[in-house]
């Protein structure tokens, strides 16, 4: 089976030790690209050196995750501009909105994720997308821009397929589907299927979020097998499916 791995946190410093063996497992498990995530402009050296450490294997995304939001946003806006006209990125992301942790930024989140998305557009690149709590607010400020020119992912989509629906009247969307869809709690599976598979994307948000039976444990993009079962049974396909689909999808959204 063939897989490719839309969100990974591969730079966090629980893979410091064997970073190398989560790579070797990801290979053996079908993995053929895994796609990195980026949350601050401090760390973007690491995924710069992590795509060049494993070349046509990592692809560096550049983005300001909107926990990151804070009084010095500006400076990470002006780090974020000088990333994405100097280098070169799969995808503008981790961006959006986060309403869970913290309400009080949420203004600030706004201006970060709205320059963020004007920069996708304008340079052409697909848009990888966090909404917690937040999903008005985030087609919002999508709805802002030409549909014709939007397109991306929503990352760890636990929505309804309503919610599908308007994100697709905004843009050339996908959706993320990760661990929790492994989770017995998960409710949004039961209409899962309403979304049709190839519109789906397979993604870890490793470290975190490992599905079942690993649910726990440090995640890892050869994890993804697991979740790549669970949408067999949801999609009454096969996992081999399931896996040459949503790469088929991620291959036409990124690459
Ligand atoms: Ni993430």
């Amino acid at each position: 089976m063939r897989i490719i791995e839309t969100h990974a946190h591969l730079d966090d410093p629980q893979y410091s030790e064997d970073l190398d063996e989560v790579i070797l497992r990801a290979k053996q498990a079908g993995v053929e690209k895994v796609l990195l995530a980026s949350v601050t402009m401090r760390d973007i050296e690491k995924l710069k050196a992590l795509e060049s450490k494993y070349p046509g294997f990592c692809y560096a995304m550049v983005g300001v995750h909107p926990q990151e939001v804070n009084a010095s946003y500006r400076e990470e806006l002006d780090a974020f501009d000088r990333e994405i006209h100097s280098g070169k990125f799969i995808a503008v992301g981790e961006v959006g909105i986060d309403l869970y942790w913290d309400k009080t930024t949420q203004a600030e989140q706004e201006i970060v994720f709205r320059h963020q998305v004007a920069s996708a557009v304008e340079i052409g690149l697909p848009i990888a997308i966090h909404a917690r709590d937040a999903f008005q607010p985030t087609v919002n400020i999508l709805r802002e821009f030409d549909k014709n020119k939007l397109r991306g992912v929503l990352h760890c989509f636990s929505g309804a397929p309503e919610n599908a629906r308007a994100m697709m009247s905004l843009g050339d969307f996908y959706f993320g589907i990760g661990g929790v869809s492994t989770f017995k709690n998960a409710k949004f599976t039961e209409r899962l299927s309403e979304i049709p598979l190839d519109r789906i994307l397979l993604e870890t948000d490793c470290p975190y979020l490992a599905p079942v039976p690993m649910r726990g444990k440090r995640n890892e993009p050869s994890f993804l097998t697991f979740v790549a079962g669970k949408l067999a049974q949801i999609y009454s396909v096969t996992a081999e499916q399931v896996g040459e689909i949503t790469s088929k999808n991620a291959e036409k959204l990124f690459f």
